[in-house]
């Protein structure tokens, strides 16, 4: 078996639904279903008996120990974390609890886990850490993209956090041997992402009817990445990931803020037009820019695809009206996330 972290979240769901979609072996699912945990993702594995859930927490090392024993797991892939940058500006306490102390304590399960097994199990366990580019830090307009040996300059309690979990996992292959393999994404987007990063958000509130808010001047830019290519290369890093190496992981695709969300806008006037005949456009508002906000990220993908041949399949342009249909075809997704926590959010964020 495999032991997935955060399997009810946005790329947890989607990684845990494509790996048994392509006959992987059983998953253990452990997430403490914060409000970014939603087992409604993975209503499609109802009974099947290949998908075991666990609500718990990774710092919880008597659970994960009991888990990576029980279950003799082979590999642990760990994408739980605290993942919302305006969150953790907000409070940045649990984003330490979970990405430093809780990575640490997942490291320590694993380490007492692995020393147990011998021959090819001990050869054959992975510690897959799932990690971001905003570890880097900010880009110049014409700087080249973040390579693997790039400085670590993490600029937002969320990437200082990562940047930490990094450094542990790292060290618990230099120190220990650990046989980890780190990777380093740029922003996704796609099916079950929860509306508070800016492609669900925008979406939805076109649909709502409200302002699509642009922090600053739009002009930061992303490289986004469709979620199931970041699945593919996750699988490709696990199956031939050499230990101790970090692969960086990126769509090629740079935009600023504004014309994704103009982009949004015309394919939604394209494929659910406004009532009154209006561009959804004309929802666009500016609003103040998020403190110590990231200009510019880019990943250079270039030894993924070289040593363990990966790329990505979609373009931004297919991705990204995949997506708008996705949200569009699972309003009742949408319509359950979006009550509870999250309007609390919403309000206190921009109020
Ligand atoms: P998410 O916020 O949608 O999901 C996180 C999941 O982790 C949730 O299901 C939550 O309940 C769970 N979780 C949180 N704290 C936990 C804890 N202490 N114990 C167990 N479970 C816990 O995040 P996401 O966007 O799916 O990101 C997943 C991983 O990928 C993160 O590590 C993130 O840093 C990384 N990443 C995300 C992106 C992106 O664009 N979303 C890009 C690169 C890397
Ligand atoms: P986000 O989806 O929060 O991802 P990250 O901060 O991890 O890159 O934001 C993507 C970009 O969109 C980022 O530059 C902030 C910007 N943004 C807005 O302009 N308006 C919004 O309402 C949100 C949520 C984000």
């Amino acid at each position: 078996m495999i032991l997935v972290t955060g399997g009810a979240g946005f790329i947890g769901s989607n990684f845990v639904l494509e790996w048994l979609a392509g006959g992987g072996e059983p998953v253990v699912n452990l997430d403490k279903l914060t409000y970014a945990g939603n087992l409604a993702n993975l209503a499609s594995l109802e009974g099947d008996v290949r998908h075991r859930f666990v609500h718990g927490d990774i710092g919880d090392r008597d659970l994960v120990e009991r888990l990576l024993a029980e279950h003799g797991v082979r590999a642990i892939v760990h994408f739980a974390a605290e993942s919302h940058v305006d969150r953790s500006i907000h409070g940045p306490e649990d984003f330490v609890a979970t990405n430093v102390v809780g990575t640490f304590r997942l490291l320590e399960a694993a380490r007492k886990h692995w020393g147990g097994l011998t021959g090819r199990d001990r050869d054959a366990f992975r510690f897959l850490h799932v990690s971001t580019d905003e570890v880097y830090g900010s880009l110049g307009p014409q700087d080249p993209a973040f390579a693997e040996a790039n400085q670590y300059q993490p600029n937002s309690p969320y990437s200082a956090s990562k940047a930490a979990s990094d450094h542990l996992v790292r060290s618990y292959h230099h120190t220990y041997g650990l046989p980890v393999v780190t990777t380093n994404c740029s922003n996704n987007y796609g099916p079950f992402q929860f509306p508070e990063k800016l492609i669900p958000l925008v979406i939805h509130n076109a649909l709502a009817g409200k302002p699509l808010p642009i922090y600053g001047d739009g002009m930061q830019i992303r490289d986004w990445l469709y979620v199931g290519d970041h699945c593919a290369a996750i699988r490709r890093a696990l199956a031939a990931g050499v230990p101790g190496e970090v692969y960086n992981i990126g769509g090629n695709s740079e935009k600023p803020n504004l014309e994704v969300v103009q982009t949004l806008c015309a394919i939604l006037d394209d494929e659910r037009p406004r009532a009154d005949g209006g561009p959804y456009a004309d929802q666009i508002t500016y609003v103040t820019d998020r403190p110590g906000h990231d200009r510019r990220y880019a990943i250079d993908a270039r030894k993924i695809a070289r040593d363990l041949g990966w790329q990505p399949a979609e373009t931004f342009a297919t991705g990204i009206r995949r997506t708008v249909r996705w949200y569009l075809d699972h309003q009742d997704w949408v319509a359950n996330v979006t009550s509870g926590a999250y309007r609390e959010w919403v309000q206190k964020h921009y109020a």
